[in-house]
């Protein structure tokens, strides 16, 4: 029983700041709507309507296999000095800028509800 209760304890010392964690990671679901609007309007303005590409390169799932969040990320922040890609860090968190990346890699961009 001893053992059973220090297990439980624990549990939810381990859990807490593991869940903490992605909450923080994790935009609001208005921030979320605003993000996603943002993505079709204005990233899709260069990257095309359905994101497959125009003055920018395709954002689809398929385009962007095998690349990284951590590296989408850092494009979305920075930009791409010298190309049109200009650098979001003003107008987003990093923490936003990763849960778009993630996303894009997961081609649930033009799916996710508004
Ligand atoms: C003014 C046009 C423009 C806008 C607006 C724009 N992009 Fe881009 N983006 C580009 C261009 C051009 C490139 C390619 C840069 C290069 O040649 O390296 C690019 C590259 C990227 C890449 C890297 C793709 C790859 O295959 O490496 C990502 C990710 C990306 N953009 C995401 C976004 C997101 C997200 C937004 C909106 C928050 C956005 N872009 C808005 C023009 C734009």
């Amino acid at each position: 029983m001893r053992r059973v209760v220090a297990s439980l304890l624990l549990g939810a010392v381990l859990a807490f700041p593991l869940r903490s964690a992605a909450q923080d990671l994790q935009p609001s679901p208005e921030r979320q709507r605003v993000l996603i609007h943002l993505l079709r309007q204005d990233c899709g303005s260069c990257h095309g309507l359905h994101l497959k590409g125009g003055l920018g390169p395709a954002l689809t799932r398929s385009a962007l296999a095998g690349r990284s969040a951590q590296e989408l990320t850092r494009t979305i922040l920075e930009g791409r000095p010298g190309t049109a890609m200009p650098a979001w860090r003003t107008f987003l968190e990093p923490a936003e800028a990763r849960w778009l990346a993630q996303l894009l890699l997961d081609g649930n961009a033009l799916t996710s509800k508004p």
